[in-house]
């Protein structure tokens, strides 16, 4: 079978040979050629409030301590001495050229367009992160939870259609995207093999202490890579420096995102079990597809359907992709919607207790109140990638033109709270230099949910994503340049 896609993206067929149990067949990865998308222990479990902060014997106490957003007394710093930074610095650099910690450069000409051309170390914090083992085991626990959720919901079509219905109207992207879906429902098509790599990804409330939800991706979850990368930086820093630095090695925690990923997508391939090869396709990965301009031309849209049709697994079919956009998310965060998908009311209770606050912008005391306190809200339309969300003045510009033209733009959008995570200095690294900025952290889980017909094969997580952006940035992804990729170790 041969699949055209976008001219910004290359199609690589990979015949996967000599592999004991990998003969034959093939799989299909979508590529995007865009180099952006190719893309401590001061921690008091009663607050669990959390930091970057390595406590080690050369650490000398900072002088002040960070306040939070709210007043609250947020995390410590223990301060490096200079020299010890810079050493660290010129480590890590090396570290990461030599083990290809890397992204595409942006500045440069000629990055993305030939191979080795063009690279620049992946903006890293210089040093571990500690988290509550509190977050860790409930956002581990979730992981299941939220990859079963994303299979059922992917399989209600007329939830799907009827959520979607009104954003469908105003935004032409997610109508392209319903559209191959309703023409699925009408083929009755059934994908028997059905296979998510996802990465839920959540901040800690400052407020409530809570761990909430940012959001769950099932299309093109990046960063699996660059996130095993940090780890392993990380414990050949502490590994180097342990005496200095009062840490274990062991303790930074591994990952091992891109393997379970990578053994998924060979699972996947496993139960596609057709041996011959070359044709036909047994997996298509999208590294692509998630966004307008990944559609430059109907071409790319046939190629999609096209793929949608076949007998191929797709990672992710179009009503996986579906389930991950932020409507689809508002829609689940309501009062008993769980119910329609979960049985058992312990479940339904865990995945609730992560849900920031959601609204559509049909409730218009909501919108009056973003306009009023904007910095309070994040505005996001149906959009994946980064860089799309609306925040502050923006927002608040946003919702007044909106609401004066009266039409049915709203819908285009969802509201969702802001959550502010606590801060505390930390020392970032970005081409070459290193700066100590107040920063705040994200965390994902990594997922993996492979299933054949009755059977769920894999249903697991896959690791973690942990970034870290000055406080003061709205957004946060690492490739488009705002976050900074960290590991962590437990308290
Ligand atoms: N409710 C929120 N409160 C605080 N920050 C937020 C919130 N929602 C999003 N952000 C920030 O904006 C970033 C991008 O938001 P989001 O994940 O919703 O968009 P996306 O385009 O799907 O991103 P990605 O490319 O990571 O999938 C997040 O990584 C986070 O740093
Ligand atoms: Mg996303």
């Amino acid at each position: 079978m041969a699949v055209a896609f976008s001219p910004s993206s290359t199609v690589t067929a990979c015949a996967l040979r000599g592999g004991a149990s990998l003969l034959g067949s093939c799989f299909l990865v979508l590529r995007s050629r865009r180099a952006g998308r190719l893309q401590s222990a001061v921690t008091t479990r009663r607050s669990r409030t959390w930091c970057a902060v390595i406590v080690g014997s050369t650490a000398v106490p900072e002088a002040s301590a960070e306040e939070g957003r709210h007043g609250r007394r947020s995390s410590e710093q223990l301060a490096l001495p200079p020299e010890l930074v810079d050493e660290l610095v010129e480590e890590a650099l090396v570290w990461c050229s030599q083990h290809g910690l890397i992204v595409g450069d942006k500045n440069h000409p000629r990055s993305g367009k030939a191979p080795g051309v063009g690279l620049l170390h992946a903006p890293f914090s210089l040093l571990p992160m500690s988290f509550p083992k509190f977050y860790w085991d409930q956002a581990l626990e979730l992981a299941p939870l939220f990859n079963e959720l994303v299979d059922r919901v992917s399989l209600d079509g007329e939830f799907l259609q009827q959520t979607l219905a009104r954003t469908k109207e105003v935004d032409l992207f997610t109508k392209r995207l319903l559209d191959i879906h309703s023409e699925m429902m009408e083929l009755k098509k059934e994908e028997e093999i059905r296979l998510g790599l996802t990465r839920s990804d959540y901040m800690v409330d400052g407020e409530t202490g809570l761990l909430l939800q940012v959001e769950l991706n099932t299309i093109s979850t990046s960063s699996n890579g660059l996130a095993c990368g940090v780890s392993e930086l990380h414990r050949n820093l502490v590994r180097m420096h342990e005496r200095e630095l009062g840490l274990d090695q062991a303790s930074v925690l591994g990952n091992t995102a891109i393997t379970q990923h990578a053994g998924a997508l060979a699972r996947a391939w496993a139960e596609y079990n057709n041996p011959r090869n070359g044709c036909p396709v047994a997996l298509v990965y999208f590294r692509a597809g998630y966004s307008p301009i990944d559609y430059p031309s109907e071409a790319e849209w046939r190629a999609r359907t096209l793929i949608e049709r076949s007998s191929a697994i797709k990672c992710p079919s179009i009503s996986y992709h579906l389930v991950g956009t932020k409507k689809i998310q508002q829609e689940l965060a309501k009062e008993y919607v769980l119910d329609r998908f979960f049985d058992n009311k312990g479940d339904i209770k865990k995945v609730r207790q992560c849900f920031a606050g959601l609204w559509n912008l049909e409730n218009d005391s909501i919108v009056m109140s973003a306009i009023e306190s904007p910095e309070l809200f994040v505005l996001k339309p149906q959009r994946e990638g980064g860089g799309n969300n609306i925040y502050g003045d923006n927002l608040h510009e946003t919702l007044v033109r909106l609401r004066k033209d009266g039409g049915n733009e709203l819908a285009a959008y969802i509201l969702m709270q802001r959550i502010f995570p606590p801060a505390s200095p930390c020392y970032l690294v970005r081409e070459g230099k290193c700066a100590k900025e107040n920063a705040v952290s994200e965390f994902g889980v990594f997922g993996a949910y492979l299933r054949n017909k009755d059977k769920v094969i894999i249903n697991d997580q896959c690791g973690y994503l942990m970034r870290t952006k000055a406080a003061a940035l709205n957004e946060g992804g690492v490739v488009s340049g705002y976050a900074f990729l960290n590991s962590i170790f437990l308290t």
